[in-house]
Order: C-alpha cells, then sequence, then structure tokens
C-alpha cells in the first residue's frame, strides 16, 4: 500500500468481503434507482456519445446503460480506485475496458473525456473539492454528478460506525450543502459553465448536469463568467424542480462566490 493510500481511513473497499456484500445489496436493493437515474441520464446523453465513469464501483450502472442503449462496451470506460469492485465489474463484464483511476488524482488529460459520470461516489468521500476539480479538469462537454445535498449551509460530515453489513467497515455518508457546492463549481470550473441542470430524485438524493459546451439545439444566451451563476441557475429549465428551500439558499450564492474568487 502506497504511504498515500495509508492515510485514506475511508477508503475501506478493499478490506474483506466489503466490496461484495456492497455488491450483493446492490443487486438485490438498489435495480429500481439504477433504473430512474439511466431513465435521468437519457436526457442529458445520447446514445453513442461516449461515458466515462469515475468511481464506476461493480460495474451495474453501466450495465442498466446498457440495457438502455445508451452505451456498449466501446463508447464507455469504468475507472474504480477498488481493486474489488474493478474485479466484480470485469468479472460481469470482461469486454468492458474498467481500469484503476483515483479520483484524487485522474491519469488522463485536460478536457479529454467528452462526458464524464460520477455516480455516489463524492458522498463517500471526506470533502469533494479536489475530487469535483479533476472531475471538471477531464471532462469536455459535460459532467453529471449524482451525490447527497440538503438545502442548508453547512455540510454535514458523517463517518459511521463499523458496519455489521459492509464487512465491519466504515465509510463516509456525507450529505453536503447544495448551495456551497454550486458555488464551488462555478468558482473552480477550468472553462466556462454554460448551462447547469438539477434534478432532485427525492429525499437528499440530487443529480447535476454541468455543462461546458452548449448544445446544439439551445439558442439559449449562456453566462460566461462566474458572476452569471445565478443567471445561468434561475434559467435553467430544471430550476423550478428543486425543493423551496434550496432555491432560496442559492441566492446566498453570490456571497459564497464572492468570498472563493
Ligand atoms: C457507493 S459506490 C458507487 C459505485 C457506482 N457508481 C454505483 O453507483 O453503482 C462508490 C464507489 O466509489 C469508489 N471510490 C472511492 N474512492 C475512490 C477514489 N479515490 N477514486 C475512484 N473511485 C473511488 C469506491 O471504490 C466505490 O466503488
Amino acid at each position: 500500500m502506497q504511504p498515500e493510500q495509508e492515510k485514506r481511513y475511508w477508503q475501506n473497499w478493499d478490506n474483506g468481503e466489503a466490496s461484495r456484500k456492497i455488491d450483493a445489496y446492490w443487486i438485490q436493493s438498489e435495480n429500481p434507482w439504477r433504473e430512474t437515474l439511466v431513465r435521468q441520464l437519457k436526457r442529458n446523453f445520447k446514445p453513442g456519445d461516449g461515458i466515462f465513469e469515475v468511481g464506476c464501483g461493480s460495474g451495474l450502472i453501466f450495465h442498466k446503460m446498457r440495457e438502455h442503449g445508451l452505451v456498449d462496451a466501446k463508447s464507455y470506460q469504468g475507472g474504480d480506485i477498488s481493486q474489488e469492485m474493478l474485479k466484480l465489474a470485469r468479472g460481469r463484464t470482461p469486454d468492458v475496458n474498467f481500469r484503476t483511476t483515483d479520483i484524487f488524482n485522474i491519469d488522463m488529460l485536460d478536457a479529454s473525456q467528452a462526458n464524464v459520470i460520477n455516480i455516489h461516489v463524492l458522498q463517500h468521500l471526506p470533502g469533494y473539492e479536489q475530487p469535483v476539480k479533476e472531475l471538471m479538469r477531464i471532462a469536455r462537454d459535460k459532467l453529471y454528478i449524482a451525490c447527497w445535498f440538503h438545502p442548508g449551509m453547512e455540510d454535514q460530515v458523517h463517518f459511521s460506525d463499523p458496519s455489521e453489513n459492509w464487512d465491519k467497515q466504515a465509510f463516509h455518508n456525507n450529505t453536503y450543502s447544495m448551495p456551497r457546492f454550486l458555488a464551488f463549481l462555478f468558482a473552480n470550473a477550468p472553462r466556462p459553465i454554460v448551462d447547469l441542470r438539477m434534478h432532485h430524485f427525492g429525499d437528499t438524493n440530487y443529480g447535476i448536469t454541468v455543462l461546458f459546451r452548449e448544445e446544439e439545439e439551445s439558442a439559449r444566451p449562456v453566462g460566461r463568467s462566474q458572476e452569471s451563476a445565478i443567471q445561468i441557475l434561475s434559467a435553467s429549465p430544471t430550476f423550478a424542480s428543486v425543493p423551496a428551500p434550496l432555491r432560496e439558499n442559492l441566492a446566498a450564492l453570490h456571497s459564497i462566490l464572492s468570498r472563493m474568487a
């Protein structure tokens, strides 16, 4: 184990039978969620667009996307730090490129991936800053992030007790402040964000699509600077669908942005 990884007290996916047990749980209990997620992804990506998934786990999202005709073995690649998760993914689909990838330091060139997705990974890390910078660095056109958020202004960081369910391993289960997260995206994007869509799956579960390039059919005027974050958000057709407390707190985005700038 590298010294860098020794410090990662939270990275317990490869310990004992944790990955196998978690994968078994996902298969048994989370198929409806994957179905809902992929229906949402189909609104944002077209078949054949090409998708790189960071934190692909055991490959179940790939399977669901392929079932829906969104990707195939050629147009998709998945990356994960957990060798046990990668083994499960490769075992299911040997013809797909499932590769070792560290979200803190992704071994890919800037803007080298047209579309990047990241599903329920960030809440299991101690924080999202460096990982999100990395995702935005490599994504050229669109970045889709699903994570746990709440409308308030403080991140809720929890490191759970070791769970019997996951072979006595502990994980982060954080719920991040959505206004702060959005402010972070706008303040740290390496290229202008031209649109941002939000989808509320329910409870703390949200999907966010960040567009770095306008879709061809859209004639909407686009913002070009951090200061236009509020305009971009409120002009987005999806903005009305997010819970009211979140819409209200987004007004705080301006002050956060100016502090971060
Ligand atoms: C809750 S799982 C989600 C897996 C998959 N996206 C899904 O929804 O089925 C979180 C995944 O993030 C991966 N992960 C944790 N730390 C990572 C890191 N530093 N780099 C890449 N992946 C990481 C874990 O190994 C695990 O597979």
